[in-house]
């Protein structure tokens, strides 16, 4: 049957890399005006219909501490159902793992609170995967120590949201390839664009990886057929490429049409940190039609 051939093919041609967007922005600048700090993100999702976006809500380094959405906050349940009405987005729970020394008790009450945003009725605020977040290994190499620990954790995760729930790991390094068939989709690189350019994050030692391009893309993700479960998160898009190039629009465009010439799955560039999506050049916007248009 020819089409069974030509399937693989196809996929990995028209592959297209969504964005991924750790979303640690506060949703209002007033109370209840309608998440207007996150509008340029509505904007940016309005504007490029084509992409896929998955948005990770942390009210709280998790849902909240009461139990109710985000502690019953008008603006994080505003800002949720506002993503929800949009087209290609999944809203994700944030949820901390401490690399894998949170208890497992811990970790499944606060997924079982995102599980209960979904029954709630006054608007939808529905929640479609678990973003479980500093899921390294204690010893920052990732060896397969949190084996156990991740396959408990995102299994407790599809029983609470059914089985095609999705499950991201953010391991922000090259994982142990055993935890691709753990988790839907792995972060394997999480850091700056340059580590000399003021940011403090970025400057302070031991000096972060920077991104390379091509290079971080083949040593982090060595293995093609995960491609399409790997995110690349660049948090600190300012100043000078390993190469000597500036932060500009021009190479933020050229570095997400690699990513999705490798066919990979979701990718991340701000630059300013996670505290904005308007600083440039790396805006969500400019993001939005990188991957749009790329
Ligand atoms: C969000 O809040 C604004 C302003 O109060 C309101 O107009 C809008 O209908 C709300 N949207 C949702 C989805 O709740
Ligand atoms: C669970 O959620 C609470 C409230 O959002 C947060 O303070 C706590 O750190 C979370 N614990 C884990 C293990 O994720
Ligand atoms: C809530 O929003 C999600 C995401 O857009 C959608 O899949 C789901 O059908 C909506 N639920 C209801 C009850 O409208
Ligand atoms: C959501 O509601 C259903 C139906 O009432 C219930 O079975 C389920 O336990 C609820 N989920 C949570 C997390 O409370
Ligand atoms: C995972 O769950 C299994 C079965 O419930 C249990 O035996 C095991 O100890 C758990 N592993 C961890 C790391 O908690
Ligand atoms: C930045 O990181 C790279 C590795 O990605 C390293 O080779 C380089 O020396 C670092 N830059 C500085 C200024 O230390
Ligand atoms: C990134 O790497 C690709 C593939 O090698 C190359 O075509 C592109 O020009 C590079 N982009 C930049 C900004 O160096």
């Amino acid at each position: 049957m020819q089409s069974l051939i030509l399937l693989p093919f196809l996929v990995a041609s028209t592959w297209a890399t969504g964005v991924l967007l750790p979303l640690y922005l506060y949703p209002s600048a007033v109370y209840n005006d309608g998440a207007a700090n996150w509008k340029p993100i509505f904007s940016a999702i309005t504007a490029n219909p084509s992409v896929n976006w998955q948005v990770v809500i942390n009210p709280h380094n998790g849902p909240g501490l009461t139990g109710l959405p985000g502690d019953n906050d008008i603006n994080y349940i505003n800002g949720t159902a506002q993503f929800n009405d949009l087209p290609h987005v999944r809203t994700i729970g944030y949820v901390r793992t401490l690399n894998g020394q949170a208890p497992l008790s811990e970790v499944e009450a606060n997924i079982t609170t995102w599980a209960k945003w979904n029954n709630y009725t006054s608007s939808n605020i529905s929640i479609h995967g678990i973003f479980f977040d500093e899921a390294i290994e204690p010893s920052g190499v990732s060896n397969g120590a949190n084996l156990a620990y991740l396959t408990n954790a995102t299994n407790f995760a599809r029983q609470m949201f059914g089985d095609s729930t999705v499950t991201i790991c953010n391991f922000g390094a090259k994982p142990d390839p055993r935890y691709y068939s753990i988790c839907s989709e792995i972060i394997v690189f999480e850091s700056c664009l340059d580590n000399n350019s003021g940011s403090a994050v970025c400057t302070t030692s031991p000096l972060p990886p920077q991104y390379e391009n091509q290079t971080t893309i083949n040593t982090n993700i060595p293995n093609t057929a995960y491609a399409s479960q790997a995110a690349i998160v660049v948090h600190d898009f300012v100043g000078t490429t390993y190469n000597g190039l500036q932060a500009s629009v021009t190479t933020l465009d050229s570095y997400v049409h690699t990513l999705k010439a490798n066919a990979v799955g979701w990718a991340y560039f701000c630059s300013g940190e996670y505290s904005s999506v308007t600083t440039g050049p790396a805006t969500i916007g400019a993001l939005g039609s990188a991957v749009a248009s790329t």
